[in-house]
């Protein structure tokens, strides 16, 4: 479906970008315009800038930039179009139907419509006379109404086939209710509710869209959760319960906090531990991890206390460290994270986060809590529980501490862990990086077309940036040419000029280059500042590339042993890394 011009127009006359960007990262007004820390990249000082004159918003440190549009996509990581929908209702403009083109004819559409149905059924079941056990149970379980909004909890009906004939008057068919998970055939082959006298927890995904729900049974009996079952839209490997309301807090507090249950997640949502998810029933699953990764790289794990540490689920979270999330482990005293919430408040809570130990330590610890590290044999099980943990750890500096750390406790030497290691089937790190398919266009760091595009808009500063920045320090090819040509010139006193150079720009730069950035959207700008953050960010970005090399080279030296060259590039490595933090304040030549 396409949008007219007309209707975006009225959308962005409608919305105001400065409010818009409000609702994600606090702004500081600066001059005429916002000024914030870039929550598209990292920095310390802000470069992120919103212009509510141009209504766009740009970043200096990595080139983001854009309209309202825009940023809706990134930050919220969606579509185009589900950004102009969201916007379209907040500000009332109506757009023209969805159904025909798109969705209707997706065979998954009325699937989406059959359950986002079932969701306001339960819940005007919830809130009417039917409804009043139900609400008493929330009640007692400490949930507020607003709470229960949020989460769209509701109430199925103990009448069999109550929502079946609630969703036949709304022109649904069977087939698809049946396809929905929502309605299934009994034994005497007539159709029934799936969900009968249950709690109902919605489950969607991060768009909000309603995928399928969790049925709690309302007082004792089995089972004692009822789920969707796994259909063309929903896979409960898939999803993580809860996103769609953590995600924002989970990129906030850069951690998501992983609990079991559905009641533990949102009682820990209301009282102020938000940055929470649940997977849905079962262990981890790869999908998931990477759904995680999307929104931080830290994940804390919650176990109950009566099934804390398990080894088979603690074995599970290896997936996680495959994934290159760092992982730590919280077990609570006692009470499910739902019970200590209420008892003790999330200050409690957000203490015993803080104190969450990393996975592979805590695993160590569980052991020796357990046998005694001391014997040979016990020895010998803590390797072969705890280095096939430490073989699946992406990141080769984090390995080799973990290796070093699992041979001080057991007093053995790394040396030996170290080929133990190496012993270990295919681990992850050992097999070849895939090498991406081949695109036609490549653009070029952020920051060096950043640079770029305020040298040719005024070509005053070169000077400037030729004292701090050799061409060559460029990681692109072709932004290198670029710049070289424009030192050459100004050398020779010439200015270039954008026409000079159009094609080139235009093919390295993107279509948009001329039509965004000629105008004077740059021209309010600290130019020195901006300069100098790109110039920075260059050379930060030349001394992570090294690191990355330092990486490979570490794990090649752990490969084949040498331990000597091993400690010399650790050294290295840590001190580039101590470097790439300095160069953020002090400048390297003047
Ligand atoms: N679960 C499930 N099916 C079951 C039991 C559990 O899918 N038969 C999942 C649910 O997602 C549930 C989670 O495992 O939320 C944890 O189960 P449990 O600890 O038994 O329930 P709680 O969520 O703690 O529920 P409550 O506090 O209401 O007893
Ligand atoms: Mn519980």
């Amino acid at each position: 479906m396409s949008i007219p011009q007309q209707t975006l127009d009225q959308i962005q006359e409608r919305v105001d970008i400065v409010e818009v960007v409000s609702a994600h990262l606090p702004l500081k007004r600066a001059g005429r315009n916002f000024r914030a820390l870039c929550p598209f990249h990292h920095e310390k000082t802000p470069s992120f800038m919103v212009s509510p004159d141009k209504q766009i918003f740009h970043c200096f440190g990595c080139g983001e930039g854009g309209d309202v549009f825009r940023f809706l996509m990134k930050v919220e990581r969606v579509e185009f179009l589900d950004a102009v929908r969201s916007l379209a209702e907040k500000v009332g403009v109506p757009l023209p139907k969805r159904d025909d083109a798109s969705e209707r004819s997706s065979e998954s559409g009325p699937l989406y419509e059959a359950n986002a149905l079932a969701r306001a059924y339960y819940r005007q079941c919830l809130l009417g006379k039917e409804g009043e056990t139900a609400r008493r149970y929330f009640t007692q379980r400490g949930l507020r109404e607003e709470t229960q909004s949020a989460f769209q909890l509701g109430v199925a009906p103990t009448a069999p086939t109550g929502f079946l004939t609630y969703a036949r008057t709304k022109g649904f068919s069977e087939n698809v209710l049946l396809r929905a998970g929502l309605v299934l055939k009994g034994e005497d082959g007539r159709l029934r509710d799936r969900f009968r006298h249950r709690l109902i927890f919605p489950i969607t995904n991060v768009k909000g869209r309603v995928l399928g729900f969790g049925g709690r049974i309302l007082d004792q009996g089995e089972p004692k959760y009822l789920n969707s079952p796994e259909t063309e839209i929903y896979s409960k490997g898939r999803e993580l319960y809860g996103l769609t309301l953590s995600g924002k807090w989970i990129r906030e507090k850069e951690v998501a906090i992983v609990v079991e249950g559905y009641m533990d997640l949102i009682t820990l949502f209301q009282e102020g531990v938000q940055p929470v998810v649940s997977p849905l029933g079962t262990s981890f699953t790869r999908e998931q991890a990477r759904l995680l990764k999307r929104y931080a790289s830290e994940v804390v794990v919650v176990f109950d206390p009566d099934q804390a540490g398990e080894a088979a689920s603690l074995r599970g979270l290896d997936l996680l460290l495959e994934e290159e999330l760092s992982v730590r482990v919280v077990t609570l005293p006692e009470v499910d994270p739902d019970d200590f919430v209420r008892e003790k408040g999330s200050e409690a809570f957000w203490k015993e986060v803080d104190r969450a130990k990393p996975l592979i330590p805590y695993r160590l610890d569980r052991l020796a809590s357990k046998i005694s590290l001391k014997t040979p044999e016990g020895k010998a099980k803590a390797c072969k529980e705890i280095l096939p943990s430490i073989a699946k750890i992406g990141n080769a500096v984090l390995r080799s501490e973990y290796v070093r750390e699992l041979g001080e406790r057991l007093s053995l030497k790394e040396g030996d862990l170290l080929s133990e290691l190496k012993k270990i089937k295919e681990p992850v790190w050992g097999r070849e990086k895939e090498t991406p398919a081949p695109r036609a266009y490549t653009p070029p760091p952020p920051a060096e077309a950043m640079l770029l595009r305020l040298l040719l808009i005024d070509e005053m500063w070169i000077p400037f940036v030729k004292e701090r920045l050799d061409a060559d320090e460029l990681s692109d090819g072709r932004t290198q040419k670029i710049l070289k040509t424009l030192y050459e010139r100004s050398e020779k006193g010439e200015k270039t000029g954008v026409a000079r150079l159009a094609k080139e720009l235009t093919e390295i730069l993107g279509g948009g280059f001329f039509s965004e950035f000629l105008g004077e959207s740059l021209d309010s700008l600290d130019k020195e500042k901006a300069l100098t953050d790109c110039i920075l960010k260059v050379k930060t970005t030349q001394k992570i590339q090294r690191l990355e090399q330092l990486e490979d080279e570490i794990r090649q030296a752990e490969r084949s042993k040498e331990e000597g060259r091993l400690k010399a590039l650790m050294k290295e490595f840590l001190a580039v890394k101590r470097g790439v933090g300095v160069t953020q304040k002090t400048e390297e030549r003047t």
